[in-house]
Formats: C-alpha cells, sequence, structure tokens
C-alpha cells in the first residue's frame, strides 16, 4: 500500500509538467527558394526547470528525437549545424524572453519539412516540444484554380505569395492576361498564426475562345533578381458553339457518300448522326464521318449531326438527295373499250429529279409533255384508230424508262370500198369486206332467190377469211348446175358483230372497160387494128349465114354476149360476140396465167392481195346465168349496164 501513496503525486507532477512545457508556433509555414523564412516562436518551460545555467535551444529537422540524430538547424550552445544549415540560421527570438524564432535564410527545396524546437534548461531538464511547424519552400507561387472553368461564367482565379521574410516584401504580377475581358485585380494580405501570405485574384469572364489559353503569376522581390512565375492553361468548358456539316449535296443511287461533322466544345462531344430519329452512328470526339454507301432512293432526306457534351448541345442539318433515273412507269393494263368511250390514261413513276411524263402512241407523240408525277392522258370518244399501243415515257437526265399498254377499240360492223360484184369465167363473184371489233360476221342475202348464204355449199362456193378486223368473204354465183340462180342479180352483204348489223347492196362492177384498155395496150395497136379488120370482115360473112329470126331463143355460150345481145341491135351483135371473144380468149389466157383454177381461192392476207385478186376479178368472164327467157336484161339496181362492155 506504502508503494501506492508516492505514485500518485508522481503522476500529478508528470501530467502538470506536461502542461507547463508548451511551444507556440504556426502550424504551417512557407517560403520562396532563395528567400527567407522566420518562424515565429515563443515557449514556455515550468518554473522549476530554471537552472542557473540559462536556456538553451536547439531546433531539429525532420524529427523530433535526438537519439534519431536528426539534422540540427539551429543549436545556441555551440554553432555546430547540419551541413545544410551551415551559414544559414539565425535565432531572432531571446530565448530568455522565451523567444525561439528562428530565421533560415537562403532556402532550398530541401530545406521542406517539419522544425521541432528543443529547449535545453541544463541536467534533465531538456525537452523537445512535440509541436512542430511544416516550412513549405515553394519553387513557384502558388494559384487557386477553380475546379471547373465555364464559358460565360465569372471566374477567380489568386495566386499566393508567402510573406515570411522580414527582409524583402514581394509583389504579384499576373501575365499574360493582354487579351483577357476586361480583366479586375485585387490584392489582399492575410495573416494567420503569425505567418502571412500576398495574395492577387485575377477576375474576368471566360469565352469559349479562352480555353487553352495561358495565364501566370509571377511573384518577385523588387530590388532583387529573386522571380518565380507559374503558368496555367485554362480548361474552359463550354457546350457545343459550332457544329459543322457538309453542304447539302446531291449523290447518284448506289454510290458511297461520306458526311463530316465537327463539332468545337469542351469538353469533346458525343457526336451522334442522326437520320430522322435513327441513330446511324456516334462517337465522343472532335469530329466524326459517317460513310454511307451503296444510297438508294429511301436514304434520302435529313441528316442531322447533334453535338452533346453535357455542358450544352447543338445540332446541323444537311439535306442529302439520292438521283436516280425514272423507275418503270406504271400505267393500267391493256384495256378494251368501246367505240366513242372516253379513256383516261394514268402514268406514273418516280425519279430524281422528277421526270417528265411523255405519252407516244405506235410510236407518235400525243398528248402533253408534263414535269409531275402523273399524267393522265385522255382520249375522246376514241375511234377505231384510237386503238394501238400508247407507252408513257419517263425521262430525266439519268436515263429513261417507258411502259406500255394495249387499247383495242371495239365497234360495230363497217363496209369497206373493196366489196363489189365483179364478172368472172362462170358467173358473178361477190366480194365483201367489213371491218368491225370483234370482227365481223358476213352473210349473203340474196333477196331475189331468198335465200341467205353464210357457208360454203356448192351451189353458191362461198368462202371467208378473218384478218385482224378485217372479215372477208367471197361468193362466186356459178351458173353451172344453178338452175334457179339466174335471178339472183341482187346480192345483199350482211355484216354483223356485238355491236351491230349492216346490210348493204353490193355493186356490179364495171371494170373491163379498163382492163381492156390494158389488154389492147400491151398487145399493141397494129395488132389490133389487124384484128379488128379479120374480126370485121368475118363477122360480115358469119352475118349473111346465120340469119336468125328476132327473138328466137338461143343457148349461147357466153353470157355475157347473151345480155349485150338484149341491148344492141342484132347487127351489131355479131361484131360484139367476135370482138368479145376476140379479145376475151386473149385476155383469159393471160389471166389463167396469174390465177389458178376458178374456186381455188387463196386467202386473202393483205389489202395488197386484195387489189391484186380484185384486178383478177375483173377480168374474169361474166359468167352470171341470166334468164334465158327474159328479152331484156334488168338493170341492177347499182344501175350498172353490162352491154357497155366493149373492147375500145
Ligand atoms: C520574438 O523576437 C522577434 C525578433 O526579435 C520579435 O520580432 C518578436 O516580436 C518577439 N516575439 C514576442 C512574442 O515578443
Ligand atoms: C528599391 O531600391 C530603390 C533604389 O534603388 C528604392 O528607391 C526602393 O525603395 C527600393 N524598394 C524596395 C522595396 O526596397
Ligand atoms: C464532306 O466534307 C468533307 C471534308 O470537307 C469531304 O471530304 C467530303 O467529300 C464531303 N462530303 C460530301 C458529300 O460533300
Ligand atoms: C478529326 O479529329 C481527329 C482527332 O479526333 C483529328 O486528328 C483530325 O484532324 C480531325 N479532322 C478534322 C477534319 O478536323
Ligand atoms: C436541333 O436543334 C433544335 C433547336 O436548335 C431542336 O429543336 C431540335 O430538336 C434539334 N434536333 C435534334 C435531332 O436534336
Ligand atoms: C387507269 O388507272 C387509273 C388509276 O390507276 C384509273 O383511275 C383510271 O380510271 C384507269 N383508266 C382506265 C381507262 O381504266
Ligand atoms: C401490245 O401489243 C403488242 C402487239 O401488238 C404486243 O407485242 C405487246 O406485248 C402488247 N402489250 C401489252 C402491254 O399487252
Ligand atoms: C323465204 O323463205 C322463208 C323460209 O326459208 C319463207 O318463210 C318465206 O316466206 C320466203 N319468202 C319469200 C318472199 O318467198
Ligand atoms: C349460218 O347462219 C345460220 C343461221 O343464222 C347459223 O345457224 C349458222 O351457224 C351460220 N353458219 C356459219 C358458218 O356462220
Amino acid at each position: 500500500m506504502w508503494c501506492l501513496v508516492p505514485l500518485l503525486p508522481l503522476l500529478l507532477a508528470v501530467q502538470d509538467a506536461h502542461a507547463l512545457w508548451k511551444v507556440w508556433l504556426p502550424r504551417d509555414i512557407s517560403a520562396m527558394t532563395n528567400s527567407c523564412v522566420v518562424i515565429p516562436c515563443t515557449f514556455m518551460f515550468p518554473n522549476g526547470a530554471r537552472t542557473h545555467h540559462g536556456v538553451n535551444s536547439i531546433w531539429y529537422f525532420g524529427q523530433p528525437y535526438p537519439q534519431l540524430f536528426p539534422p540540427v538547424v539551429f543549436k545556441s550552445r555551440t554553432d555546430v549545424v547540419h551541413e545544410s544549415y551551415k551559414g544559414r540560421t539565425k535565432l531572432l527570438g531571446d530565448l530568455n524572453q522565451r523567444n525561439c524564432t528562428l530565421l533560415i535564410n537562403n532556402l532550398g527545396t530541401e530545406h521542406s519539412g517539419k522544425y521541432y524546437f528543443r529547449a535545453d534548461l541544463g541536467g534533465a531538464n531538456i525537452y523537445t516540444y512535440p509541436d512542430f511547424s511544416e516550412l513549405k519552400v515553394l519553387e513557384q507561387p502558388n494559384i487557386d484554380v477553380p475546379e471547373e472553368i465555364l464559358s460565360d461564367e465569372n471566374l477567380e482565379l489568386t495566386c499566393y505569395a508567402p510573406d515570411n521574410c522580414p527582409e524583402m516584401t514581394p509583389e504579384i504580377q499576373w501575365l499574360f492576361t493582354d487579351y483577357l475581358p476586361d480583366p479586375e485585380f485585387t490584392s489582399e494580405y492575410a495573416e494567420e498564426s503569425n505567418t502571412a501570405v500576398l495574395s492577387n485574384t485575377l477576375s474576368f469572364t471566360p469565352r469559349p475562345m479562352h480555353n487553352g489559353q495561358l495565364l501566370g503569376c509571377r511573384v518577385f522581390y523588387p530590388n532583387t533578381t529573386l522571380a518565380y512565375e507559374r503558368h496555367i492553361t485554362l480548361d474552359v468548358k463550354y457546350g457545343p458553339r459550332s457544329v459543322w456539316v457538309n453542304v447539302s449535296s446531291e449523290v447518284m443511287e448506289g454510290s458511297s457518300v461520306t458526311l463530316h461533322c465537327e463539332v468545337d466544345s469542351n469538353p469533346a462531344a458525343r457526336i451522334s448522326w442522326m437520320f430522322g430519329d435513327q441513330e446511324l452512328l456516334w462517337d465522343t470526339a472532335a469530329n466524326v464521318s459517317l460513310a454511307l454507301d451503296d444510297m438508294s432512293a429511301a436514304q434520302e432526306g435529313v441528316y442531322t449531326c447533334v453535338g452533346d457534351n453535357g455542358y450544352g448541345a447543338m445540332n446541323a442539318s444537311l439535306y442529302l438527295s439520292i438521283k436516280f433515273p425514272p423507275r418503270e412507269p406504271v400505267v393500267n393494263s391493256s384495256l378494251t373499250v368501246l367505240e366513242g368511250s372516253t379513256l383516261a390514261l394514268h402514268c406514273s413513276t418516280q425519279g430524281s429529279p422528277a421526270p417528265t411524263l411523255t405519252w407516244l402512241k405506235d410510236g407518235e407523240l400525243v398528248g402533253t409533255i408534263v414535269a409531275d408525277e402523273l399524267s393522265v392522258l385522255e382520249v375522246f370518244e376514241v375511234t377505231p384508230q384510237g386503238a394501238g399501243q400508247y407507252r408513257c415515257l419517263a425521262e430525266n437526265e439519268h436515263g429513261r424508262a417507258s411502259s406500255s399498254l394495249n387499247v383495242t377499240v371495239e365497234y360495230g360492223p363497217m363496209l369497206l370500198d373493196e366489196s363489189k360484184c365483179t364478172v368472172v369465167r362462170e358467173g358473178v363473184q361477190c366480194v365483201c369486206m367489213a371491218v368491225g371489233n370483234p370482227e365481223p360476221t358476213i352473210e349473203f342475202h340474196l333477196p331475189d332467190l331468198n335465200i341467205t348464204i353464210n357457208q360454203t355449199d356448192n351451189r353458191y362456193n362461198y368462202y371467208t377469211h378473218t384478218d385482224g378486223h378485217t372479215s372477208t368473204a367471197m361468193i362466186k354465183l356459178r351458173e353451172k348446175g344453178d338452175r334457179n340462180g339466174g335471178a339472183a342479180v341482187n346480192v345483199h352483204c350482211s355484216m354483223s358483230n356485238l355491236y351491230g348489223t349492216h346490210s348493204v347492196l353490193l355493186e356490179l362492177q364495171q371494170e373491163k372497160k379498163y382492163m381492156m384498155a390494158v389488154i389492147v395496150g400491151t398487145i399493141g395497136g397494129v395488132a389490133v387494128i389487124a384484128f379488128i379488120i379479120a374480126a370485121v370482115r368475118y363477122v360480115g360473112h358469119n352475118n349473111k349465114k346465120e340469119e336468125a329470126p328476132a327473138g328466137t331463143d338461143r343457148v349461147l355460150d357466153n353470157p355475157a354476149l347473151y345480155y349485150s345481145a338484149v341491148k344492141k341491135d342484132k347487127q351489131n351483135l355479131r361484131k360484139k360476140v367476135l370482138k368479145t371473144e376476140l379479145l376475151g380468149s386473149k385476155f383469159n389466157s393471160i389471166l389463167e396465167e396469174t390465177t389458178g383454177e376458178e374456186g381455188s381461192y387463196a386467202p386473202m392476207g393483205s389489202m395488197a392481195n386484195l387489189e391484186r385478186q380484185e384486178l383478177n376479178y375483173a377480168a374474169l368472164e361474166f359468167g352470171g346465168a341470166r334468164s334465158r327467157e327474159g328479152g331484156a336484161r334488168r338493170a341492177g339496181d347499182d344501175g350498172s349496164d353490162y352491154s357497155e362492155i366493149k373492147a375500145k
């Protein structure tokens, strides 16, 4: 128990002693290299600790523990100090006044660190205070820069210069501020814990253009060569302030194109290329290129480049138009219409630039040329000639395309001029030609006989042929075996189709006249004259021999002659017979070379053919079986006078 009694006062004494050992110095202090620093310092120790030896002191660098042999900065008892402090240090304070203020001259960065004060009162009263002052030796002044510098917002930059060297007073200067907009400078002097700091604040409103600008702070001591500079580069954040894209342009379908986008922003923006709502490409960079291959018409439109860096967003657009040759036009499908109807034919296509549309009918321009997406060709009251191929042609500078449709016009039957009856060797041949759509059917009607002929039969030798919308029908009214046929003078042609029936009386043509002239010309004038003389003589001779009574029923070999005889007087009859016979036989022989057997008709492929055949028919003998009992030949309704047939 007795042990405990002395222990308690001892502990109290230790605590008390600690309370009395005390030092006051700035926790932090700074100075510029090559300048000096005064570390203000005062200390206390217990009164009882004082001895007659007086007060000595040591300043240590780095460590408070002597046993670790820290560099001695200053030692009052001797002048032995660490190498790096030789001639540099001086105790400004009076130790007896408990003033431990220390001066360090000619500072280098190696002098940065903790400084500990140790009081030596003699004997065991020697003590290193745990509090220290930390010195920072600066090669450059410090500048306070805000973490983020925003464009268009006021900026304050503060430059600091320690002012802890009594012999020298620093000054602060801002550098490279010439082009700053309205810079303001504010100087300030601050003291804290016996240390002093001079500061100068530069304030201005930075713009995007100031991004990257160099600024500097210069600290110098007037009348010395000491000067210190710190440079900073401004990092001014700003949203995109310009977005550059290509100008709008035209590209050919199928080609490739590269679009550039450049965004001026800080930091780099997320740049994206948009087509409508679709994001095609993005990157965080200063520029982004969008490569498009094999352009199609669907890719025509507005391309927008959007730059966004969190500080703002901006966009720019361009229009890309895709050029392409006209597409195959869309036209109505082929159609069949009734004559007289009105048609509206539509033609539409796409092309870029917009194509012109032209309507052609069977290769000929019809209607107007329009520069529109749609061309409507109106055909009013279409005629049979309106039938054909209608082609819509679309053209632009890159090409052309066309589509066609066929218009078929239906119409009632119409008689063609070629229709007629002609005299042929053994009767009368009638040709009836008609057009119509659908092609007409033709029948012959012989009212005198009350018969209708629409198919080949032995008596009438009906033939029909159709070529396109043209129908041709022929009948040959033969004498042979046609006992009743003799009265079939009037031949009606009746043509009909869906849209109507039409009936006409066919005329009997008198083309022998013309043909004779041809033959005469062919044989030659001299020969004809010789023939005629011979014929006249022969006739005269025969006239005397065969003096038949008038009105006697005669069966003539050649009915044509018979008809002639009816009209002319008997005197002339013989002449005519012979003339005709002579010329006729000659004619026939010529004809037989060109036409085949009677009744074998080659199909008529064309009008040209028909014309040729027409001539042939015209040359054939009139073989129509006229009534042998009737004395007078009744002229046809058309007024044909067969007796006019004569050689001229
Ligand atoms: C300590 O001494 C310095 C230098 O002589 C002096 O400037 C300072 O005022 C003194 N400090 C006190 C507290 O007396
Ligand atoms: C610097 O020296 C000039 C004379 O050389 C003197 O007039 C001036 O006061 C000095 N300035 C300082 C700050 O010592
Ligand atoms: C866009 O601009 C870039 C650079 O100026 C150029 O190389 C490119 O060909 C341009 N693209 C178009 C489509 O004009
Ligand atoms: C695009 O940006 C790159 C770096 O991101 C740069 O090297 C290049 O020069 C820029 N191109 C243009 C045209 O600005
Ligand atoms: C482009 O900017 C305008 C305003 O400047 C905005 O209305 C538009 O939505 C933007 N477009 C895109 C695709 O961001
Ligand atoms: C052609 O087609 C258009 C629409 O495609 C239609 O309006 C028009 O009536 C058609 N014309 C004919 C003649 O059918
Ligand atoms: C139109 O008719 C011609 C023959 O006349 C034919 O070659 C062509 O294919 C037809 N066109 C259409 C669209 O039917
Ligand atoms: C014509 O023939 C038809 C029968 O084929 C007959 O009904 C009609 O009476 C005849 N007409 C005449 C005028 O003979
Ligand atoms: C001829 O006419 C009759 C009665 O009109 C008809 O029944 C027949 O089919 C027709 N023949 C031909 C080949 O057209």
